[in-house]
């Protein structure tokens, strides 16, 4: 949501600042902007629109040399994504210019103040008003960093706020309240983005900025302050992938990419978890056994794709430690009063780590004086820094903005979290846990094994590309693979798809059902005890007219006369199917988006990292 990039030092900052931008366009590319600061001026460039257009725009009217330069590429909040609310916003005296993430809640406020004052505004954006606060703060601060603090105090949201002075080259100031931003320390040079993404060409070394901070960096320098001026304490650490892991490595789209790192993605995060005779460990999980053999309830808070690894997780957590679990959307949870306890653990799982309905939803559940575990892909991102706990999942940078690895890890890190709660417990998981334990230790292999089915799955989405509509049916552990099916859907191919639970079929959605309507089904492995309802709802499908498409077991052949299309999978145990189910769905999602002609790793209207509520 809108990705942020300050740099100065030896190096060209346009070239930089754009390289920085073009990693982090995952964020929003409704419009994207830069500043730089030379000769006692600010230069800007802005346009709606991705990226390529402000490059086209800079090839036509080339922007000074300089070594100090902030950009901006933009989700539009406030204000329609046209060039002029493009950031950055200039003072009326060109002396500051002002890029943002997040939103300032008090805007109307202060712009009426402004326009009170004779200001004229350009823009529809909260964004302005720091530009022209900060120009009339100026007057009486004695640096900028001292300016945007004073400007800080005085606005209510979420921000991140990178700002320049013309006078100041060789400074670029940052703040930061409830929205990302990390500081790369480089060798003569130094870097402010929304995530490390944007620098790690040039540095691994990252600096974590707290609540209410504001940074000031110079070639030689990092200097941090709360937002009244005294110095702060950071954590400083180094990142543990490079450049090249956020590229596209010869595939076209970082989505393609991003499905077939999935079996390293499942082993990375294993890895040292499960040893050799099936016991779970689970570093950094910040909750004493005795904690964890006290909790009575756990609630499971997430958005999106990672509320469906919260519905699987569900399932696997009730089966094997027998401690309720409620999954809940989390920009629902804080607003309905929920009950909670110190014997309830909160577990909060975001792939970034910044998602706002999250963050706030587990802040919320601390202040009740509850534990939160966090589930997380992006080290030291605002969530697991806040929580009691983490289990990281190790998927490595996730750039296509609809979800792929990350969340396949983290079903498994909800797995891992279920089968130690288990072991801690003392309540063995039906099964042999031991036995379970090792079935996910071969996951990955079976998951590379569905891949090399993705040629049929892209002919299948080919040959029904023009279907107005699709539904996706599941039952258990299926019925989130089928919601997450059709999120894929409607992410990539904006096209209307519906997951259920089959067994609601026939109290409404049957409704649905026309001649060729596509419907996806997940059928549970042989001998689970739905297996032969799910089969009976295929063939009451098929019975009015529906083309079945039916993901099931290698030996499965009691579906074979019901179903006009099969997509085989691995046999595994029934709670372990999502990994290796979801995986189809994802290619086919992305094949029908690209017979569209859609833009798969950019769907419109969507960002990746969602810090606005
Ligand atoms: C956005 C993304 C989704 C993602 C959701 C939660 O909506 O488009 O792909 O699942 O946010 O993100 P998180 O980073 O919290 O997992």
């Amino acid at each position: 949501m809108c990705g942020i990039v300050g740099y100065v030092g030896p190096k060209q900052a346009l070239d930089v600042v754009i390289e920085g931008l073009r990693r982090l366009e995952y964020r929003g590319y409704d419009s994207a902007g830069v500043a730089i600061v030379a000769d006692h001026r600010i230069d800007t460039r802005k346009k709606a629109g991705k990226l390529a257009n402000l490059e086209a725009e800079i090839e036509l009217d080339p922007l000074p040399a300089s070594h100090t330069g902030i950009g901006h590429t933009r989700w539009a909040t406030h204000g329609a994504p046209n060039d002029v609310n493009a950031h950055p916003h200039v003072s009326e005296d060109g002396t500051i210019a002002v890029i943002h993430n997040g939103i300032i809640e008090n805007f109307a406020v202060l712009r009426d103040e402004l326009i009170a004052n004779g200001v004229k505004l350009r823009s529809e954006t909260d964004t302005e008003v720091v530009a022209h606060l900060l120009a009339a703060q100026m007057k009486t601060s004695s640096n900028l960093a001292d300016g945007l603090r004073a400007v800080c105090q005085r606005l209510t949201g979420a921000f991140t706020i990178v700002v320049v002075h013309s006078e100041t080259p060789d400074v670029v100031v940052a703040a930061r309240r409830n929205s990302p931003l990390v500081v790369g320390r480089g060798v003569g040079e130094n870097f402010l983005a929304s995530d490390v993404a944007a620098f790690i060409a040039h540095t691994r070394n990252a600096i974590e900025l707290g609540q209410d901070q504001v940074v000031e960096i110079t070639p030689d320098s990092i200097t941090v302050t709360d937002f009244f001026g005294a110095p702060a304490t950071v954590h400083e650490y180094e990142v543990t992938w490079d450049a090249s892991a956020a590229e596209k490595g010869g595939y076209d789209l970082f989505m393609l990419k991003e499905i077939a790192e999935q079996p390293k993605a499942i082993a990375d995060t294993l890895l040292g978890r499960i040893d050799a005779t099936g016991k779970v460990s689970l570093e950094g999980i910040g909750l004493s056994d005795d904690e964890l053999k006290s909790m009575k309830k756990i609630i499971i808070t997430a958005c999106g794709t990672a509320y469906h690894a919260g519905m699987i997780a569900k399932y696997a957590i009730e089966h094997w430690t027998r401690v309720p679990c409620e999954v809940e959307l989390a920009s629902e949870f804080r607003y309905r009063d929920p009950i909670l306890t110190d014997d309830t653990l909160v577990i909060s799982i975001s792939q970034s780590g910044e998602t706002m309905d999250t963050l706030m939803a587990m802040r919320y559940a601390r202040e009740q004086g509850s534990k939160v575990l966090a589930i997380c892909n992006s080290n030291g991102s605002t969530i697991p820094r806040e929580s009691d706990g983490v289990i990281y999942t190790h998927a490595g940078p996730e750039v296509a903005v609809a979800s792929t690895k990350a969340f396949l890890t983290q079903i498994v890190a909800c797995y891992l979290f279920a089968m130690y709660l288990a072991q801690v417990r003392g309540t063995g998981f039906g099964e042999s846990s031991s036995d379970i334990a090792l079935e996910l230790g071969r996951m990955s292999a079976k998951v590379d094994l569905v891949l090399d089915t993705s040629e049929a799955i892209r002919e299948l989405a080919q040959e029904i590309s023009d279907a107005q509509s699709i539904l996706f049916i599941g039952r258990s552990v299926g019925f989130p693979v089928a919601l997450e099916g059709a999120l894929k859907l409607k992410e990539l191919a904006y096209m209307h798809a519906e997951g259920f639970a089959a067994g609601e079929l026939k109290h409404g959605p049957i409704a649905l059902l026309e001649e060729g309507l596509p419907v996806i089904v997940v059928v549970p492995p042989q001998g689970h005890e739905l297996h032969d309802k799910i089969v009976s709802n295929i063939q009451e499908v098929r019975a009015r007219g529906a083309k079945t498409i039916v993901l099931a077991e290698d030996d499965d052949m009691t579906i074979n006369e019901f179903a006009h299309h099969i997509i085989r999978l691995p046999k595994c145990p029934d709670l372990l199917q999502p990994l290796v189910a979801t995986v189809p769905l994802q290619i086919f999602a992305c094949e029908m988006a690209t017979v569209k002609g859609y833009d798969v790793d950019q769907p419109r209207n969507l960002a990746k990292s969602v810090t606005v509520e």
